[in-house]
C-alpha cells in the first residue's frame, strides 16, 4: 500500500509550536503581510529575520509528539510489507526528522536552513540569522535568508510531490485547514484521481466534506490510531 500523507501545523501542535488560524494562532497575532513576503523582506529585514529567528528558538527548543512517532512508524511499517509514505509537510520544523522519518518534503522550505541570496546554496542554520550573517558557501555578509517559501512564493518540490499522489492508494491529510494552496487542493486531486481520502484533525478542516473517512481528535491521539489501524489492516 502507498500512502501519501499530508501534515499541517496541527501536527506540531501538542510540541508547542503554534499552529496559524487557530484563536491565537500565529496569523492571529501577526500580520504576515509584514512578515512572511519577499516584500516584506526587502522592506524591513531586521523585523522578519527576528520574527523567524524567534520561531527557529522555539523550533529548537520543542520534541517531536507522538503524532511525529507514529508516522515514522508508519513509514517503517509500510516499507517492511513493501509499502511506501510519502511524507509532504507544510511545517517548516524539523520535527518528523527527529521522530525519525527519513523523507520528508518540505513544501513551505525548512527553518533550519538559509538560503544565500548571492550565491542560491542552502545551508545547515541553526543560530539567529539577522542581517550580518555571511553566506557559510560564497561568503557574502548580509544576503542570507530564512530557506522559507513565503506568500507570492512557489512551493518546493511541487513536482515530485505530485508524482507522489498520482501513485498513492490513500491520501490522508493531517493538522491543517485546508486553505492554503497547493495543498488545499491536494484532496480535490486525490479524488479525481480515484484515490480513497482521510482527514484526522481537531475538527473539520475547510475541505472535510471532500474526505472519504474522517477522524478528529487531537492529534497525538488519532494519528498513532490511524497507524495501528492501518498497520493491522495489512
Ligand atoms: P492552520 O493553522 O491553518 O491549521 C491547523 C489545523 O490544525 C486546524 O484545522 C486546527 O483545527 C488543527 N489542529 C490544531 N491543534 C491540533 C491538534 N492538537 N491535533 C490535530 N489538529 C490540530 O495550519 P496549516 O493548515 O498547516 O504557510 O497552514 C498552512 C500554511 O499556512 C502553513 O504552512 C503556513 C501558513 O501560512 C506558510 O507560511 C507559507
Amino acid at each position: 500500500m502507498r500512502i501519501f500523507a499530508l501534515t499541517g501545523a496541527g501536527v506540531s501542535a501538542e510540541s508547542g509550536l503554534g499552529t496559524f488560524r487557530d484563536a491565537g494562532g500565529i496569523w492571529a497575532r501577526f500580520d504576515p503581510m509584514k512578515l512572511a513576503t519577499p516584500e516584506a523582506f526587502a522592506r524591513d529585514p531586521d523585523l522578519v529575520h527576528a520574527f523567524y529567528d524567534a520561531r527557529r528558538r522555539n523550533l529548537l527548543a520543542a520534541e517531536p509528539n507522538a503524532a511525529h512517532v507514529a508516522l515514522a512508524r508508519l513509514e517503517a511499517g509500510l516499507a517492511a510489507r513493501g509499502g511506501e509514505l510519502f511524507l509532504c509537510t507544510q511545517n517548516i520544523d524539523d520535527l518528523h526528522e527527529r521522530a525519525g522519518s527519513t523523507r520528508v518534503a518540505h513544501m513551505h522550505g525548512e527553518l533550519l536552513k538559509a538560503r544565500c541570496l548571492a550565491c542560491g546554496q542552502t545551508s545547515r542554520w541553526r543560530e539567529d540569522m539577522g542581517v550580518t550573517a555571511s553566506c557559510p558557501s560564497c561568503g557574502e555578509t548580509g544576503r542570507l535568508r530564512p530557506h522559507v517559501v513565503w506568500f507570492g512564493e512557489i512551493p518546493l518540490d511541487l513536482d515530485a510531490i505530485f508524482a507522489a499522489l498520482a501513485e498513492a492508494d490513500l491520501f490522508v491529510a493531517i493538522g491543517t485547514s485546508g486553505s492554503v494552496y497547493p495543498a488545499a487542493g491536494f484532496v480535490a486531486e486525490a479524488r479525481a484521481l480515484g484515490i480513497r481520502t482521510c482527514e484526522i484533525n481537531l475538527e473539520p478542516s475547510d475541505n472535510a466534506a471532500l474526505f472519504d473517512e474522517r477522524r478528529y481528535g487531537r492529534a497525538s491521539e488519532a494519528v498513532p490510531a490511524f497507524v495501528e489501524a492501518v498497520l493491522a489492516a495489512r
